[in-house]
């Protein structure tokens, strides 16, 4: 009979005995939904190589082997690797680099002046630190536009899944797409014997994985290379030669390199993408997990690099995973109470379930400026609230608010003295046009409130912020119609199906329930085409290490939506169902999923699937899946990293 026994990362069946994978095909099915619990998921971070650096490259148009970096003010806030080649980082100076690599280009980066409007290059930028504020927008521009191509390499959502996690960060979950590559690979793959989703996998067939020219961490000392691969090997093999296609693509069309990590969850991931660069991926196989995060502090992990990390420093005595992998769960949640407790636990092992999100909208934006020194007039205050507005409104119309497709509800005004921070909000007022005269005045009552409170001046510190984004009502499918394609756009103006019954039904034509649905795909669809996403501000802090830099004092402007993902607004309505080519409502999605499950398995009922001939790889004629067709397998000498014999006839 079937095996139904549970799985378990740490207790693989090894040995002459082992005949089948650790997976059921249940956890294909899991891998298909692109489930946060299937063990074999496959998630890539793409992270771009000196990102403002390279932006810069590709506007000037030099040469990839010119060192280039990018100022700010007195600093250097991006280093070419050309560059890096001659020893210079974040923390040298612009003379010192300039000694130390006479035919660096050094551009600075483009400001905001007061009675412009808008950011321009100047080649006199680094003398106004007083008078100018520095403008990332050419670097989210050229952020969109990577995002963009993504978006369209990859297949169309809900198979697509992309999360943009910094102004040069891209998170993928693969499992879906590599679902699909898998059966069509792997045919024996489709159907469960007996419909038994518990039933174990066959092991994978015998071809060597090519791991090409990436890098692959270090296995597990329990683990070697002469060990058996298994289908989570696979998933990451498939995973890599989708990811090496994506970065050439990235490169072939717009000139931009970048590295890759390529494992189990987003937190793997992004360790990965930092092992090797420039221009490399890493995978980290399920095997190597462990060995891999040995090598790291904790506080280098996603959200260990802050406060808590300080914390569990200073709780622990220590900052190394190695010594906190001793401590038993019940100490961690005594000292660091249960949810922090549970969640480390499973973070210092290399677990992560968090989703890779495709919410990309903005939340908030905001605009603001260190003064150093120190402002002391509602005159000064004002010029830069101008500043703040202009920029804001900017993005503003790129977002769509002129056009009423998504517009803030507050505003807010944030003052620093010392280390003393003060916040004013005012909603916008609706029904009314939001321009640049009425973001003004609102900004100026703001600051008229801080005033009237005492202790203004004088202020290190002004930031403009708008949030509370809502969608607009309508009048959107004009507009973004044109950016679905051929069948998107003909199956997003058909009716959807009724969103209460688990069989999609195109019948149903209620016009109101139509039109809501139809909207709400349009809207996910706009803010899905990569014109949008969280900004970071001023500077993209990095998720998952805090490293404050040179730059830190001046200008440096994290997005509060930026570090609370979990926290995003659920706009997106609908989703583009492949199969259907409908739209469907979210939160029918699991519905209708489950409908396709239910449909993909009463297939496997039909005559042609069920003769054990034509499903199973042949040599097999068992009813019950052996290792067939897979051969026998033979010891070669020993194997290079990842090309482990998977040796069969
Ligand atoms: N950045 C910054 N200040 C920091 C960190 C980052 O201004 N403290 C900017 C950099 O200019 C950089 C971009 O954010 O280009 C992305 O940051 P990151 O990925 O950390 O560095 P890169 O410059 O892209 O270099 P790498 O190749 O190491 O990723
Ligand atoms: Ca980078
Ligand atoms: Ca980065």
């Amino acid at each position: 009979m079937s095996s139904s026994q549970p799985f378990h990362l740490s207790s693989p069946i090894t040995g002459p005995s082992r005949k089948k994978s650790r997976f059921t095909y249940r956890h294909l099915q899991l891998l298909s939904q692109s489930s946060t619990s299937c063990p074999l998921r496959v998630i890539a971070l793409i992270d771009y190589d000196a990102f403002y650096a390279q932006c810069e490259m590709v506007r000037l148009g030099v040469a990839e082997t010119q060192p280039l970096a990018v100022q700010q003010w007195q600093g250097l806030i991006a280093i070419n690797y050309p560059a890096r080649a001659f020893g210079l980082s974040r923390h040298v100076t612009v003379t010192d680099a300039k000694t130390k690599c006479p035919e660096l280009v050094v551009q600075h980066v483009a400001t905001w002046r007061e009675g412009d409007d808008r950011w321009a290059y100047r080649d006199d930028a680094a003398r106004h630190i007083q008078t100018d504020k520095v403008s990332l927008d050419p670097y989210r521009l050229e952020s969109r536009k990577t995002l963009a191509l993504l978006k369209e390499i990859l297949p169309a959502p809900p198979v697509q899944k992309v999360e943009r996690a910094s102004i040069d960060e891209v998170f993928l979950d693969l499992s879906a797409q590599i679902h699909g590559v898998l059966l069509q690979r792997y045919p024996e793959l489709r159907y469960a014997p007996y419909d038994d989703p518990t039933e174990r996998l066959p092991l994978p067939p015998s071809t060597a994985l090519d791991w090409h020219a990436d890098a692959l961490v270090d296995l597990d000392s329990a683990e070697t290379e002469d060990d058996d691969p298994d289908w989570d090997d696979v998933v990451m093999n498939i995973g890599a030669e989708i990811v090496r296609g994506v970065r050439q693509s990235l490169y072939e069309k717009l000139k931009y390199t970048c590295s890759a990590g390529i494992a189990r969850n987003k937190m793997m991931a992004k360790l990965g993408a930092g092992y090797r660069k420039p221009n490399q991926q890493t995978i980290v196989r399920n095997r190597a997990v462990q060995h891999f995060l040995s090598g790291f502090k904790f506080t280098k992990i996603r959200n260990l690099g802050g406060k808590l990390g300080d914390h569990v420093v200073e709780t622990f005595g220590t900052e190394e995973i190695t010594d906190l992998l001793a401590t038993p769960v019940e100490q961690l949640k005594a000292k660091l109470g249960d949810d922090t407790g549970t969640w480390l636990y499973g973070i210092i092992r290399g677990e992560d379930n968090s989703e890779v999100s495709s919410r990309t909208q903005i939340k908030s934006m905001l605009s603001a400026k260190s003064f150093r020194p120190s402002i002391n007039t509602t005159e000064q205050a004002n010029k830069w609230l101008r500043i703040f507005v202009a920029d804001i409104y900017s993005r503003l119309v790129e977002e769509g608010v002129t056009e009423n497709k998504r517009r803030p509800k507050t505003i807010t005004l944030h003052h620093r003295q010392g280390a003393q921070t003060r916040s004013k909000q005012l909603p916008i007022p609706q029904g009314r046009k939001i321009d640049e005269t009425i973001l003004f005045e609102l900004a100026k009552t703001l600051l008229g409130q801080i005033i009237v409170d005492g202790r203004a001046w004088p202020c290190a510190n002004l930031s403009l912020s708008v949030g509370g984004f809502e969608d607009g009502v309508s009048g959107n499918k004009g507009i973004d119609m044109f950016l679905l394609k051929g069948d998107e756009a003909r199956a997003a103006m058909e009716p959807p199906p009724r969103s209460n019954t688990a069989t999609p039904n195109p019948e149903d034509t209620r016009p109101e329930k139509r039109r809501k649905l139809v909207e709400a795909t349009s809207i996910a669809r706009f803010f899905s085409r990569g014109d949008s996403g969280e900004e970071p501000e001023e500077e993209p802090i990095d998720d998952f290490a805090d490293e404050p830099s040179a730059q830190d004092e001046v200008d440096t402007h994290e997005d509060q939506t930026h570090k609370s993902p979990d926290l995003q607004q659920q706009d997106i309505a609908a989703y583009f169902c492949q199969s259907c080519q409908k739209s469907i409502a979210e939160t029918d999605r699991a519905e209708h999923e489950d409908w396709h499950f239910a449909r993909e398995l009463q297939a496997q009922e039909s005559p042609a699937v069920k003769s054990p001939a034509n499903s199973r790889p042949p040599g097999q004629i068992s009813t019950k899946p052996k290792r067939g067709g897979i051969g026998t397998r033979g010891r070669g000498s020993k194997p290079e990293k990842g090309q482990s014999r998977l040796a069969f006839g």
